[in-house]
């Protein structure tokens, strides 16, 4: 019996979602029914975090209220803070993310409390938290001493103090604060599915975070904003990214940053991210990454009509703001934890265990034989 296989669960609807979708109609990615590029014009990331988390935009004083919680909820346990000092420098920042939140559910009185209420209470402390963590990580692998979190700074600002001891002008923030938005959901995603999926079984939001991490990690998803600039690097000069992008797909090479499994003409993110990192690169008086993006970008899609994804952007805009190559994912991490927790709450409230079905292409049936007869 031939039995039709989705590779790759391509093309299947596996479930219903209220969160986001790419809505054809004004062709964007929208949040809870609102463009993803409006909320990037007229909002800060704390507003989006909220309208991702409970459903709807906030009044001013539900999002005072929402950002006291998350700046209350800032700090390290003693015991995180050493685990974090005892980890190995060389290991990948996502690695550190991943060990953060996975002790985080060691720590939370609440793990295996997994109504609404308290997994809103867990999303509001990974949320907060993840961030000093990896700031921490980035100090103490530079031989610098790790900077508590200040509750006067927004959740973008802080982010920049904790790990440069300055906060950067506001044009550079907003450039931050936007891609946060960008990167925050994006439906059934690889990394959102793999938290539903541990979600489905009724475990806990920790877990299904430190999965989803784990899973954001690789290239094909969130980690090909590194895997951009390191192809970037390669390049070097304007000068040399015709010949080298021509090279490359003449070797037939799978080129980070763009191809989408949803968006097939173009991402909806990318003309917001494109316009922030050419801000940027004017601020930092550098125009060389720029470039490069320009004619890389159009040899893809004049020879393989494949348009840019929003990490195409994001890499180079991280590394004129001065992040370390490695950081770029870890960054999409902090945002994505609210979509992330969106879904492990929406798979909660209707859940069905998630277990497909495989064809068996193995041996046929064989007899053991004992171990002294094989
Ligand atoms: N470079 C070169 N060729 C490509 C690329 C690319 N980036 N993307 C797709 N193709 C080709 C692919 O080789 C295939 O060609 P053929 O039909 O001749 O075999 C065709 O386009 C269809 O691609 P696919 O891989 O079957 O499509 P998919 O939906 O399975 O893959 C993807 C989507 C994102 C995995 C893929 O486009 C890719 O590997 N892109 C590079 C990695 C990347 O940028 N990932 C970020 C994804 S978006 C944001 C995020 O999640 O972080």
């Amino acid at each position: 019996m031939t039995v039709d296989i989705k590779k790759g669960l391509m093309g299947v609807t596996v479930d219903e979602t209220g969160i986001s979708k790419v809505m054809p109609e004004i062709n964007s990615l929208t949040y809870r029914g609102y463009a993803a590029q409006d909320l990037c014009a007229n909002c800060e990331f704390e507003e989006v975090a909220y309208l991702i988390l409970n459903g709807n935009l906030p009044s001013k004083k539900e999002l005072k209220k929402f950002e006291k919680e998350e700046r209350k909820e800032r700090t390290l346990s003693k015991s995180l803070i050493n685990i974090i000092k005892q980890i190995p420098r060389k290991s990948h920042p996502m690695d550190v993310a991943r060990t953060a939140v996975s002790v985080m559910g060691l720590e939370d009185k609440e793990v295996t409390d997994n109504s609404p209420k308290a997994n809103l209470r867990k999303a509001m402390r990974i949320f907060s938290k993840t961030p000093t963590a990896l700031a921490a990580f980035y100090r103490l692998r530079k031989g610098k001493k790790i900077i508590a979190p200040k509750k006067k700074f927004t959740f973008a600002e802080n982010f920049f103090y904790m790990c440069f001891g300055k906060v950067p002008n506001k044009e550079i923030v907003k450039a931050f604060d936007v891609s946060l938005i960008l990167y925050a959901e994006h439906s059934f995603n690889v990394s959102t599915f793999t938290a539903r999926t541990i979600t489905s079984s009724l475990s806990d939001i920790h877990g299904a975070i430190t999965g989803a991490i784990a899973s954001l990690k690789g290239p094909l998803h969130g980690g090909a904003n590194e895997e951009v600039m390191h192809m970037m690097k390669k390049i070097k000069k304007p000068e040399n990214a015709d010949k080298w992008i021509n090279n490359a797909l003449n070797k037939k090479a799978v080129v980070m940053g763009f191809g989408h499994r949803v968006y097939k003409s173009g991402d909806s993110r990318v003309p917001t991210m494109r316009e922030y990192f050419g801000k940027v690169a004017k601020i930092k008086k550098d125009k060389t990454y720029e470039k490069i993006y320009d004619i890389v970008e159009k040899v893809m899609i004049k020879r393989k009509n494949i348009h840019p994804n929003v990490d195409y952007p994001t890499g180079p805009t991280y590394h004129l703001m001065g992040f370390d190559t490695d950081f770029f994912t870890p960054i999409f991490v902090i945002s994505r934890i609210t979509g992330w927790s969106a879904h492990v709450m929406e798979q909660h409230s209707t859940n069905k265990l998630i277990r497909p079905l495989a064809a068996y292409n193995g041996n046929k049936y064989r007899k053991v034989k004992v171990l002294k007869k094989r």
